[in-house]
């Protein structure tokens, strides 16, 4: 007998909104991920079921009310792509004065992420199961975000894939919209010609941006970010890591 679909096994269906051109046709999007079939183990299909009314968001195609959402005026930092959610969970625990939102579409991590937080305690973080990008375009209020970080993205290794890559000029003109004077933005890969190519994109912005790397290129990896499941895979592979971090300047700068 099939088992009953609970919320947590449909959220995988609805991680995008179908969108339609002006005369009526199904806009195919080009997306930075793949929807892996991985499977939901019963432990994080629970996780999710029962604690989305207090740790899950949910797309809505107007500005989320931070304030509240956490019950503060913290800084909000919006993390892209968080996998199994390790890292933010730890970054969370040790930055209590500010609040987290991690992002993914992968249902499996979500629940991990879910679990991890429930079990440390952590109480400044939400997370949701959406396309980061239309819950960036839709969601979040101009001006409202302290940080966004993107730990080891999808590389999309391949030259014909590169236009998956989610670092791209219309994507950092969102994010400045985005951010409040002085947030920032924290990109770690460990694919150097990515890491090149993030570089190039954000120098577009040198006007809005600041870098904050002494060689104006890439900063040592800082202690404040956490190992991630990704980094450590690739460590073991013996690949580099590239950190990004720069400073949206202020009107006055
Ligand atoms: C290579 S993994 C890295 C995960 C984690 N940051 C780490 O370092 O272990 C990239 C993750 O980004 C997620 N992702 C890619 N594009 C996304 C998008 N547009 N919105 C939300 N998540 C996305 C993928 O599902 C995947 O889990």
């Amino acid at each position: 007998m099939e088992q009953q679909k609970t919320f947590a096994d449909q959220k995988r269906k609805t991680v995008e909104r179908a969108e339609f051109t002006a005369d009526g046709r199904y806009l195919r999007k080009v997306r930075s991920f793949v929807l892996r079939t991985g499977r939901l183990s019963d432990y994080q299909r629970d996780m999710m079921n029962d604690n989305w009314a207090t740790m899950g968001l949910d797309y809505q195609n107007q500005p989320f009310d931070f304030k509240a959402i956490f019950g503060n005026d913290n800084p909000v930092i919006l993390e892209i792509g968080f996998g199994m959610g390790r890292s933010l969970v730890e970054m969370a625990e040790q930055n209590p004065d500010r609040n987290y939102i991690g992002i993914e579409v992968h249902t499996p991590g979500v629940g991990a992420c879910i679990a991890y937080a429930k079990e440390k305690g952590v109480k400044n973080l939400r997370v949701i199961c959406h396309d980061a990008t239309e819950i960036l375009r839709d969601s979040v209020a101009n001006g409202s975000l302290g940080g966004l970080q993107l730990y080891f993205p999808d590389p999309w290794q391949k030259a014909k894939h590169h236009k998956r890559r989610i670092v791209q000029p219309a994507f950092i003109t969102q994010v400045l919209e985005k951010l409040g004077e002085n947030g920032f933005i924290h990109f770690a890969t460990d694919w150097q010609n990515y890491a090149e190519h993030m570089l190039e994109v954000l120098q577009q912005f040198a006007d809005k941006l600041h870098n904050t790397s002494p060689t104006n290129d890439y900063i040592l990896r800082p202690d404040f970010r956490p190992l991630t499941k990704f980094e450590e895979r690739g460590q073991k592979l013996g690949h580099g890591v590239w950190d990004l971090y720069f400073i949206r300047k202020g009107e006055t700068l």
